[in-house]
């Protein structure tokens, strides 16, 4: 579906050829959202996949490719914004699903799956001594943060400039009016000296400081080992609790990142794959804080959810995390990450183009500009346009990356011939676009 681009003279212009080119092609796409738009406002239920003109509609997918209503097959990139780590219809999964399914699917109590699911993960990341289901990483960040602050009896939570933690709490706009009514200090990523002195400032006032070990969806991004440690030790010092946003980075070793840096943090929230790629979430860490909604308690928080053991999430994610990413899958497939980006960067310097893709592992942002990039506010200084431009030009190219933010997470069936064909996606957008760059 390439088709023949005009020279332009800035990105506005190629941008706006991209998108009348993307329009052109995808006349049924753009009929499903003009369907949506009279039932959901702009036809859209989740924010962070709308890209204009109109978003794709995706209507199958298999293995590390998906299929939109136009006909169009795509290698997928973004494997659900790190949920599809297995890829799409992993027959082992499906398995499961369908196993569960013929036991009954809405049985209203306990069964074996929670306990069986909890271990794995407790086998995995070292913070975790105890932990309770979810249905969402947003969820799993808001009784964090919530059984925090009834840990330390305090009122205020510290995150960082740029950090999403789900709808109710984000970081990214000081003005986000659907941020729940939390008394907030903000800091800057990555700034030692800046936040360790508004750690002292604000400490009794600060039930918790919650972050993520590298900003996924903020540009992967990682956290220097130097801040992961200070924010660790200030915590411990002043009793505030330390929560680690791994909704999206537990994929990122064995353990997520708290085992890959050894900074251990007193909870920790899961999300995303962990359920088998069906909605799931879980928040857990020390044993004496989780230990409040022990129900035998006649003091125990009360935590209750329909579907926080629903059989369908627990039975995929025992089968996902036992037997698909298990330890040695996870470690594989970030080393195959490390590869890929390392090629990609190496595309960029031979062209010597103001360019880069950050990251760790399986999953990797690109940026549109030279220098290191420490935190959210170096990263805006990126030529935003020309990464949505390169969104629409690997689509030409039957590549799909996320429209926006340009994050990459790599699912287990991605190949060698598909990570090749990424790479050569990318050399071609580096020449054919050479004259926009900054
Ligand atoms: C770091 C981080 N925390 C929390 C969330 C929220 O997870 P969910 O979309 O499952 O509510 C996300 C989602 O992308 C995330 O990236």
């Amino acid at each position: 579906m390439t088709a023949a681009r005009s020279i332009n003279a800035d990105v506005a212009e190629a941008l706006e050829e991209a998108k009348a080119n993307y329009a052109r092609v995808n006349p049924t796409s753009r009929a499903t959202h003009q369907k949506a738009i009279p039932t959901m406002p702009g036809g859209n239920t989740r924010t962070g996949i709308f890209f204009d003109p109109f978003p794709i509609a995706w209507v199958r997918g298999e293995g590390a490719r998906l299929w939109d209503a136009d006909g169009h097959d795509y290698i997928d990139f973004i494997s659900e914004a790190t949920a599809g780590i297995y890829g799409h219809s992993h027959p082992g999964i499906r398995k499961a699903i369908e196993d569960r399914m013929d036991l009954g699917w809405n049985l209203g109590g306990h069964t074996a799956l929670e306990a069986e699911l909890a271990s794995i993960l407790i086998d995995r990341f070292p913070s975790i001594e105890r932990l309770r289901f979810v249905n969402s990483g947003t969820e799993a960040n808001m009784f964090n943060v919530q059984v925090a602050r009834v840990a330390t009896g305090r009122p205020a939570v510290m995150g960082f400039n740029g950090c999403y933690h789900g709808g109710f709490l984000t970081f990214t706009a000081a003005t986000n009016p659907l941020n729940v009514p939390c008394e907030t200090v903000v800091g800057t990523y990555n700034d030692v000296e800046g936040t360790a002195a508004l750690i002292d400032k604000h400490a009794d006032r600060l039930a918790a400081i919650i972050f993520e070990p590298m900003m996924g969806g903020g540009g992967c991004i990682p956290a220097s080992l130097e801040f992961m440690q200070m924010i660790r030790e200030r915590t411990r010092k002043h009793g505030i609790v330390m929560i680690l946003d791994e909704v999206m980075t537990s994929r990122l070793s064995s353990g997520g990142l708290q085992l890959k840096t050894g900074v251990i943090p007193d909870l920790t929230s899961l999300g995303k794959y962990i359920g088998g790629g069906l909605p799931a979430g879980a928040f857990g860490g020390r044993a004496d804080i989780l230990d409040r909604f022990d129900p035998r308690k006649s003091d125990a928080l009360p935590h209750s959810g329909t579907y926080n053991n629903n059989v369908m999430t627990l039975a995929a994610g025992i089968v996902g995390l036992g037997k698909i990413y298990t330890k040695e899958a996870a470690t594989a497939l970030n080393a195959r990450g490390d590869g890929l980006r390392k090629r990609l960067n190496a595309v960029c310097d031979r062209a010597g183009v103001a360019m880069q893709f950050t990251g760790i592992g399986s999953m990797l942002s690109v940026h549109m500009r030279r220098g290191e990039i420490r935190n959210p506010q170096d990263a805006a200084k990126g030529n935003t346009k020309l990464r949505e431009l390169f969104f629409f030009d690997l689509l030409e190219q039957g590549v799909h990356v996320m429209p926006k933010r340009g994050l990459m997470a790599l699912c287990l069936p991605l190949t060698d011939a598909d990570f090749d064909t990424l790479v050569a996606a990318v050399e071609e957008f580096v020449q054919a676009r050479r004259s926009l760059f900054d």
